[in-house]
């Protein structure tokens, strides 16, 4: 034992798991043009005026790093963007390389062992294993059946060692959208208990019955996470950004100083020509697709309607989770077990994200299976 590569591991990498998902992919990568309705990201690609800028800021020469901050013209016009609904005095933001870069420089600069952190369940899988990771405790409170994390729900979970709560909405895999009275509760009792609050609002775009409100204007000490992935259709570019508290994201820029250095800079550059793309096409166009697989499956399956990202959390109609996106799978259809996002079992998380055409064979599919029984 001694000899094998695994005793140079450090302990803290066995604390977390492969991700459920990519189990999921491993099975998949076996079938022949399957229906695939277990994407977690915009299946459009990014839009032609983007990518030409991106190619003329490489031609240009914007390859070197940046600031660690970010292109400081970027910095301005994201925090004057912000600065339009909140108080920047005290505040500070950083570009990082995606939300998944400003979730983990946050961890690493707040979760010291022991530390518990407030995650509604379900939740994005990286929110339990990053914390697990830097050693906090992720206190994962149950919001089933209508998945609203809520200041009720939150409050008995609370302990002397509670540090922060996370809170997503638009949410990855529900798309439950909390509204402003919701948020604001939370952010009373994180008030009351001195807590951090750390908004994840990457999915604000993606919202089907009016506008997200967002935590940060009702929270002093919130730490806002937000990017680009999604509204612009440029996961593989790792833009995001962090605002929060100057004294927080200096320590996060020390952290990004020698870890992800600064974001990409092409990227950074063609980010700051389109931060005003017009994202109502696509959210019309998503709002159309929720429509269609929520009619699709009325009556057939169990389910919480969603209001924003662009998934459905329904039960499944038989079986485990497990059992339920097994057999999709032998019948050509990708859909993700619940269980992948939650510590419970009878839900399944199905992606609208998808053409029309694809999204109706899945629909079909779907359909029959929930009649086949077990
Ligand atoms: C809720 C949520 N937060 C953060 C991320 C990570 O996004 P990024 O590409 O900006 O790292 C995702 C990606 O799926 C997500 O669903």
């Amino acid at each position: 034992m001694g000899d094998s590569p695994r005793s140079f591991l450090a302990e803290r990498a066995g604390l977390i798991d492969a991700s459920g998902i990519r189990k999921v992919f491993d099975l998949a990568a076996k079938l022949k043009n399957p229906v695939n309705l277990s994407i977690g990201q915009p299946y459009h690609d990014t839009p032609g005026p983007l990518k030409e800028s991106a190619a003329r800021a490489i031609r240009a020469g914007w390859n070197r790093y940046t600031p660690t901050h970010g292109r400081p013209d970027l910095v301005e016009a994201l925090t004057e963007r912000i600065a339009e609904t909140v108080s920047t005095e005290g505040k500070e933001l950083i570009v990082t390389s995606g939300v998944s870069g400003g979730l983990f420089l946050a961890f690493a600069t707040l979760i010291n062992p022991g530390d518990e952190v407030i995650v509604g369940d379900p939740y994005f899988v990286s929110y339990k294993q990053c914390v697990r990771f830097f050693g906090g405790t992720p206190v994962l409170v149950d919001t089933y059946p209508d998945f609203r994390l809520t200041a009720e729900r939150i409050e008995p979970r609370i302990t002397k060692h509670t540090k922060l709560i996370i809170t997503a909405s638009p949410a990855n895999p529900t798309g439950a959208v909390l509204a402003e009275g919701e948020l604001k509760s939370i952010a009373e009792l994180a008030r009351r208990y001195a807590l951090l609050v750390i908004s994840d609002e990457i999915y604000r775009s993606f919202s089907y019955d009016g506008p997200a409100p967002s935590m940060a204007p009702l929270y002093e000490n919130t730490m806002l996470l937000a990017g680009f992935s999604k509204s612009h259709a440029a996961t593989g570019w790792r833009i995001g950004y962090a605002f929060g508290p100057t004294c927080i994201i200096d320590e996060m820029a020390k952290l990004q100083q020698y870890s992800f250095v600064c974001a990409p800079a092409p990227a950074q550059a063609a980010i700051l020509e389109h931060l005003d793309l017009d994202t109502d096409p696509v959210t019309k166009a998503y709002r159309r697709k929720r429509d269609l697989i929520c009619e699709g499956l009325e009556g057939k399956y169990e389910f919480t309607k969603p209001s924003g990202a662009f998934y459905l959390f329904p039960k499944a109609p038989w079986g485990t989770d497990a059992e339920f996106a097994d057999e999709a799978i032998r019948n050509n259809l990708l859909i993700l077990p619940g269980s992948v996002f939650s510590e419970r079992t009878p839900h399944l998380r199905i992606s609208y994200s998808a053409e029309d055409s694809v999204l109706e064979r899945g629909i079909e599919i779907l359909r029959q299976l929930a009649d086949r029984g077990r």
